[in-house]
């Protein structure tokens, strides 16, 4: 990168001039052209590749917007990060550690060789895998109840009820014969309890809620703040939580590119092929950022450069 990178001492180097560094993080990345809409959820494929937004989140609850902040888009694969943190909550460390697992398996997001090579054993759950076995955790008696209490979670994590979008939820549930086939695996080395084909269609239907680059900013700076919501006040996961979700964030959250993401940027992130991308730093805030041309591992090209900046820019990188 062009930008010094400030070590993070605890003290804020940017924050003084957060509102100027998110217009310039969204300035300076506009018009790039690397990427590709993500097509194989069909729907996905007739997203503008020019929508841009950018958000910063403070824990205090102030917020910092650039572009396109408010545009709607399916969380996609970042709603495994938030499903994962209810399923923590209510199971606790050691479970969801035994079952679901916190390692990155170096493999896509949607191997199935991965489960494979790890005797039918998730290992991580920011793949479609092992978030196929987080979701079949979830609290409730039927995959009614199921949805009910990630629905109620994820609103609470956004402080604002989240809706599905039927159109690509229906796109994806025509065509995802991968996930269903996944979900089999798993059942068929018994890791998964509930009916798979069930379990999927909540899988299918929570990665097509709809949020913009704002709602991940305030989602995200949620777990930045232990658990409180930096606006409405509510304590919707323990501070534990928080820390075990952003340990495996950290590890997994970028798929392949984890490690390089930390090594340039430093913050636990997790990503969406939509082209959201959310990013937190502890105790500071979190960059909630959209733009659909991804790269070959599934991560938005603009928001890794605009969230590259700003923790730059702001010191945000925790090492
Ligand atoms: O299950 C899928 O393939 C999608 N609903 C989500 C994948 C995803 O977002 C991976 N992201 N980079």
């Amino acid at each position: 990168g062009d930008v010094a990178q400030a070590v993070s001492t605890g003290r804020l180097p940017g924050w003084d001039r957060v509102e100027e560094l998110v217009q310039e993080a969204h300035a300076r990345h506009r018009d790039r052209a690397e990427g590709a809409v993500a097509d194989y959820i069909p729907v996905l494929a007739e997203a503008d590749p020019r929508l841009f937004g950018v958000v910063v989140a403070e824990t205090s609850g102030d917020l910092h917007a650039a572009g396109d902040a408010d545009a709607a888009f399916t969380i996609q694969s970042i709603s495994k990060a938030f499903v994962y943190a209810l399923v923590c909550e209510a199971y606790g460390h050691e479970v969801v550690r035994d079952r679901v697992g916190v390692n990155n398996t170096g493999l896509p997001f949607n191997s199935v060789i991965a489960v494979e090579l790890n005797d039918g054993h998730p290992m991580n759950p920011m793949v479609n895998a092992g978030a196929i076995a987080t979701t079949a955790l979830l609290p409730g008696g039927t995959p009614d109840e199921q949805w009910a209490h990630l629905a109620a979670g994820l609103a609470r994590f956004a402080g604002r009820t989240l809706e599905v979008d039927p159109v690509v939820y229906e796109s994806e549930a025509a065509t995802n014969q991968r996930n269903r086939a996944i979900a089999r695996l798993l059942e068929s080395y018994g890791r998964i309890d509930a009916d798979p084909l069930e379990v999927v269609d909540v899988y299918t239907r929570q990665c097509a809620i709809r949020v913009t680059a704002r709602d991940l900013a305030v989602m995200g700076a949620t777990l930045a703040d232990g658990g409180v919501h930096p606006v409405t006040g509510e304590r919707v996961v323990s501070a534990q939580v928080c820390r075990d979700t952003l340990a495996v964030l950290a590890a997994t959250g970028m798929y392949e590119r984890s490690g390089e993401w930390l090594f340039e940027i430093g913050v636990p992130a997790k990503s969406g092929v939509s082209g959201g991308i959310v990013a937190i730093a502890p105790g500071k805030g979190a960059i909630g950022t959209f733009s659909p041309p991804i790269d070959p591992a599934g991560n938005s090209v603009r928001g890794r450069l605009a969230t590259a900046h700003l923790s730059r820019t702001l010191g945000l990188n925790v090492f």
